[in-house]
């Protein structure tokens, strides 16, 4: 029985792998980006806000894919009373509920669209093909949402049930290739791989070959580490940017915060706090301390639970 479903995921394989080799998709798609990017230009200082809203930066996590539960939530509710209000037709309430759906999910579908807009733009090759197209399929089944909403408003229910219904199908076909941009290409994925680092302090570089403000790269127990050198205290970081893990040992300082070099996010150098985006997630931090000459780095105490066989390691 299993082997008869294979076909599903292979239409969705297919039409995934499909999306990607859109080659004559980037020039416009290029386009678009910088449309997107005048268009935050254009708000001047609240621009770094409006982006930081929309990455998720402020609340340390994507927006974008809680935004998407509510037009498919939204829209499944609408099918389910559609269905309801043919079966019972002497029944009230069903078709103005059904309506009501239709219109939430079309709030949460424009609010998902901005927000998928925003992290769309700083994607490339073929996560920027797919990720068009997820977003033009999403934009057809809003349009036919809208129409669907327009039609039952002005008492055409029967048409807004065949239309919202079609946005719908489009809808969950879209969800498949937004679950391909973050399974296989990692958009939204934490990119700065979280390792764990040394459980004790270990020599990692002579304090004197450390420049102010010029971040180093070191290695700890096999984990890339960036220290950076900041108003007489030695900051370590995680070297992969959590957006989409650009090497951080090629940013640079502003201020009390070291930059992305690909797309600017700003990390605290204490906290490791993304404080501005795209990232959402926050770049890690270990601890350091100067003995005998030597910069020394451990993990952060309390950050996760230890093995059993490590916590006696912090003894001492
Ligand atoms: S890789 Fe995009 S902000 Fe760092």
């Amino acid at each position: 029985m299993a082997h008869g479903q294979e076909w599903i995921g292979d239409v969705v394989e297919w039409a995934t792998r499909a999306s990607e080799r859109l080659t004559w998709l980037d020039r416009p798609s290029y386009r678009l980006e910088h449309v997107i990017a005048w268009g935050f230009n254009l708000l001047g200082a609240g621009s770094d806000r409006m982006r930081n809203a929309l990455n998720g930066t402020y609340i340390g996590h994507p927006v974008h894919p809680a935004l998407t539960a509510v037009p498919v939530g939204a829209w499944s509710a609408a099918v389910v009373l559609d269905v309801a209000d043919i079966a019972n037709r002497q029944r009230p309430g069903f078709r103005e509920a059904a309506q009501l759906t239709v219109g939430v999910g079309i709030l949460g579908s424009a609010a998902a669209s901005v927000t998928g807009l925003a992290d769309w733009q700083y994607t490339h090759d073929e996560m920027r093909r797919a990720g068009l197209v997820h977003g033009l399929v999403n934009i057809a089944a809003l349009g036919l949402c809208i129409a669907s909403w327009w039609d039952r408003h002005r008492g055409l229910h029967g048409r807004g049930r065949v239309l919202s219904g079609l946005g719908y199908g489009l809808t969950v076909a879209s969800s498949f290739l937004g679950g391909n941009l973050v399974y296989r290409h990692q958009v939204g994925v934490d990119h700065s791989t979280n390792e764990l680092g040394p459980a004790k302090f270990v020599p990692v570089l002579p304090a004197d070959h450390l420049d102010d403000g010029v971040p180093q790269r070191v290695v700890a127990d096999e984990v890339g580490i960036v220290l950076i050198a900041h108003n007489g205290a030695v900051h370590a970081l995680g070297e992969r940017c959590p957006h989409l893990g650009a090497p951080m040992v090629d940013g640079w300082l502003y201020r009390d915060s070291l930059v992305c070099p690909w797309h600017g996010s700003c990390f605290d150098l204490g906290t490791g706090t993304a404080i501005r985006g795209p990232a959402s997630a926050p770049l890690p931090t270990f601890e350091t301390r100067i003995q005998d000459g030597q910069i020394e780095v451990r993990r952060q105490r309390g950050v996760r639970s230890e093995p059993p066989d490590e916590v006696s390691a912090y003894e001492g």
